[in-house]
């Protein structure tokens, strides 16, 4: 199974899922609420081109007061689903001055301000059946779906708005970056897109050994010198922007979820271990919460697609 958290205003993609099946975040005790205006809160079942999904519409941002935690719940859960590679989705802006408001980075690499600073998704008690203690991220990044989707791109006629080989950025937000601290990210860290998303999710799907694959669609330009006309960043300028591009985004996805292009590299994904320790990793995973949240939580989506039949014996592709 694939899992997808689609960006900001990117929720698109969740349209071409066939035999949807939609749990709604707040029917799902203890997830946090989305509230950013352009994202919605649900998860959406379903198969794309023959291979089981689950899109997340909408996302938890650490900006929004989420612990770490909470921000990367969801990756966890879909583990625990079966999920064998996370696609995440964002917008972004563009560091690099040779990238264009429309081009789409694919990550090959990131740098954590807030989680180098202590904020990392892996921080506290490490339950070792999810995950190791100390993950490198050094090789988070899947070369192979890096290259599937510049063939995608080719193949849709993208080529030139594609930017492969980016390094993203991660700042906690919700301030649009200073100008010098967008110097800072461009010139000392070399990045080529800054966003307040993404990251904590990519390290915690890295961290449970998922194949991991982020692309940014760049919504601005960051502003590094201020002169009389400059427009400055503003969440309208970013939505703008998703409106008039995000659908190359979802088409280059649409394109790359799909049994032909996918079918094989996720036959050699590791397999998820699924067995009846579930129940005490979800505690682990979910100890800020009430024990009683915590199966209702499991109980809520696992329970629901085990009715709903799409946890099946495939669900490990
Ligand atoms: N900075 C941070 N996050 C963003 C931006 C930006 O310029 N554009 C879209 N998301």
């Amino acid at each position: 199974m694939v899992g997808v958290i689609c960006g900001s205003g990117l929720s698109g993609l969740s349209n071409c899922v066939e035999n949807q099946k939609t749990v709604y975040f707040h029917d799902i005790p203890g997830f946090p609420e989305a509230t950013v205006p352009g994202h919605k809160g649900e998860l959406v079942f379903g198969t794309i081109n023959g291979i089981e999904v689950v899109v997340m519409r909408g996302r938890f941002h650490y900006y929004e007061g989420n612990s770490m935690t909470n921000v990367v719940m969801p990756v966890r859960c879909m583990r625990l689903l079966g999920v064998k590679m996370l696609l995440v989705t964002n917008a972004a802006g563009a560091l690099n001055p040779n990238f264009n408001v429309g081009d789409i980075g694919i990550l090959q690499d990131h740098f954590g301000v807030p989680i180098i600073t202590g904020n990392n998704p892996l921080v506290g008690p490490n339950d070792n059946s999810l995950g190791p203690r100390f993950p490198a991220l050094s090789d988070t990044y899947d070369g192979k779906l890096q290259e599937l989707v510049q063939e995608c791109a080719k193949d849709l006629g993208f080529k030139d708005i594609v930017r492969p080989d980016c390094t993203y950025c991660f700042v906690s937000g919700p301030a649009y970056e200073s100008r010098a601290e967008c110097k800072f990210l461009r010139n000392a860290i070399g990045g080529d897109m800054v966003g307040m998303s993404t990251i904590p999710e990519i390290i915690a799907a890295k961290h449970v050994g998922m194949k991991v694959l982020g692309l940014s669609l760049m919504t601005n330009k960051v502003v590094v010198e201020k002169t009389e006309n400059t427009v400055h960043a503003s969440h309208e300028e970013v939505l703008a922007a998703v409106q008039d591009s995000g659908i190359k985004v979802e088409a280059i996805v649409k394109k790359l979820i799909d049994n032909k292009v996918l079918g094989d590299f996720l036959d050699k994904c590791p397999t998820v271990e699924y067995t009846p320790k579930k129940q005490s990793i979800m505690n682990s995973l979910f100890g800020e919460l009430a024990a009683r949240d915590v199966l209702t939580v499991a109980g809520a989506v696992i329970g629901g697609m085990l009715l709903n039949g799409l946890f099946n014996a495939r669900r490990n592709r």
